[in-house]
């Protein structure tokens, strides 16, 4: 019996009593190694002193003051810290209790910029098929999961979409990675042309897409000609790095490995590593600058924001990051990840793809890995491989709906930094035997 309308309504779920490290207990003694952080958030694993001390002595201090009064040390520091680290051109962070808010703001600071700025017939939003931006109206809209959109269709706002650039899927036989960048590229210069460049208001995209398809990363050259379209039309670029960002991939924010700084940027999971709920958009100083020579504020706010639990638990994380040199772990135990997934799984009958980028890899699974022909989704592999995985002890993160939002299945893993070899070793035993009964079932 339960008073929570859960996610599943039907589902029986153990109860999360403990969690140390990579291992999460629940209330019946059982350990799970924690292969995902939930969806890509306990980067740190669970229980991290440091952490958890850092947020006694905030709760100790201060737990909360509204925004419209005071600003607060905790959060000046963390800002200071992500400016410093932040891509190019970043000059300023607005923090708010998760991901989704993140794309929201976002997408009202692209919208404000314009009118600031004189040019307000700039309202559409292009962004990517296969793509998650979150829950709430304006992020459903913007993301490109067909699967989470229908039922709330109605009450979207209009967006426009192109598709992803997801070499396994949308690659020609034959098609070199520039060509195929060029390609996908093109796509959005051609959709800006078609909805008239003076009405554009921003481009948005996962750098590394993660739940939807799968940690897929894209192609080199990508994001560079998409950084010269959005330029060449005064169209901002919003990076959704709230599930890649944020030390997943190896380096602090994955567009750097790309060559490209955004005008906007999202980050949350990684940020406060769930120790408390934050999220974050990095902003740079063309769109500061508008806000402060124009109407002098940014119209909008939440009761939570700058939330200082959140900062302090956020500012621990990141700190003990650099400290222990863990993006240095991450590259490390990434290319350990990616070759023990290739040793089990390359020549595996189906296991279509391999993919990804630090801590952050996908597996695709496929039917036939010949024609790349998808299982039925009435299987709903997905959701056996999950179970199979739990009960070896293993938490992972698959999903159905790869390829289009109904069909499709893939794993997708996102370990915690501090993880070592025997640890990733384990995950690749576990996820081997768990697709292995999820198969034969
Ligand atoms: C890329 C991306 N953007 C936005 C969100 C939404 O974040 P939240 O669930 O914290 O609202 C997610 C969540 O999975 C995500 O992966």
């Amino acid at each position: 019996m339960t008073h929570i309308l859960h996610r599943q309504i039907n589902a029986v779920l153990p109860v999360a009593s403990g969690g140390q490290g990579i291992e999460l207990f629940d209330s019946n003694g059982r350990a799970y190694i924690d292969a995902s952080g939930g969806a890509a958030v306990s980067c740190l694993g669970h229980g991290h002193p440091d952490v958890i001390a850092a947020m006694h002595r905030q709760a100790d201090t201060l737990a909360y003051a509204h925004t419209s009064f005071f600003t607060s040390d905790v959060a000046e520091a963390l800002a200071d810290r992500l400016v410093a680290d932040a891509p190019a051109g970043i000059s300023h962070a607005y923090f708010v209790s998760g991901g989704s808010e993140a794309v929201e703001a976002a997408l009202k600071m692209a919208r404000q910029y314009f009118v600031e700025i004189g040019q307000p017939q700039r309202r559409n939003i292009v962004a990517r098929k296969q793509s998650y931006h979150g829950n709430t109206l304006g992020a459903l809209a913007t993301g490109g999961n067909e699967w989470r959109r229908a039922q709330f269709r109605p009450l979207l706002i209009e967006t426009h979409h192109i598709d992803p650039c997801f070499a396994y899927r949308f690659q020609e036989a034959g098609e070199t990675d520039q060509d195929y960048a060029a390609r996908a590229a093109q796509a959005l210069e051609d959709k800006i042309i078609e909805l008239g460049p003076e009405t554009v208001m921003a481009f948005v995209a996962e750098t590394v897409v993660g739940a939807t398809a799968g940690a897929v990363p894209p192609v080199a050259d990508y994001f560079r000609r998409i950084r010269e379209i959005c330029d060449r039309y005064g169209v901002l670029l919003i990076l959704d790095e709230v599930m890649c960002g944020m030390g997943r991939t190896g380096t602090l924010h994955a567009c750097e490995q790309d060559g490209v700084a955004p005008d906007l940027m999202t980050v949350a999971k990684g940020l406060g590593g769930g120790y408390q709920p934050i999220g974050a958009v990095l902003l740079s100083r063309k769109i500061f600058d508008a806000f402060a020579k124009g109407s002098g504020l940014f119209q909008h706010g939440h009761t939570y924001i700058c939330h200082p639990m959140a900062c302090a638990a956020a500012l621990a994380v990141q700190e003990v990051i650099a400290r222990d040199k863990l993006l240095d772990n991450v590259k490390a135990m990434g290319a350990h990840l990616a070759r023990r997934l290739g040793e089990r799984f390359a020549n595996h009958p189906h296991i279509g793809d391999i993919r990804g980028r630090g801590l952050f890899m996908g597996v695709e699974l496929v039917e036939d890995r010949s024609t790349k022909q998808p299982f039925d989704s009435k299987r709903k592999l997905h959701a056996r491989i999950k179970k199979a995985a739990m009960a070896n002890g293993l938490l992972v993160y698959p999903m159905g709906g790869t390829i289009d939002g109904a069909v499709g299945d893939h794993v997708l893993l996102a370990p915690p930094f501090i993880c070592d070899v025997a640890a990733i070793d384990a995950i690749v035993e576990r996820l081997g035997d768990a697709i292995g009964e999820a198969l034969g079932s």
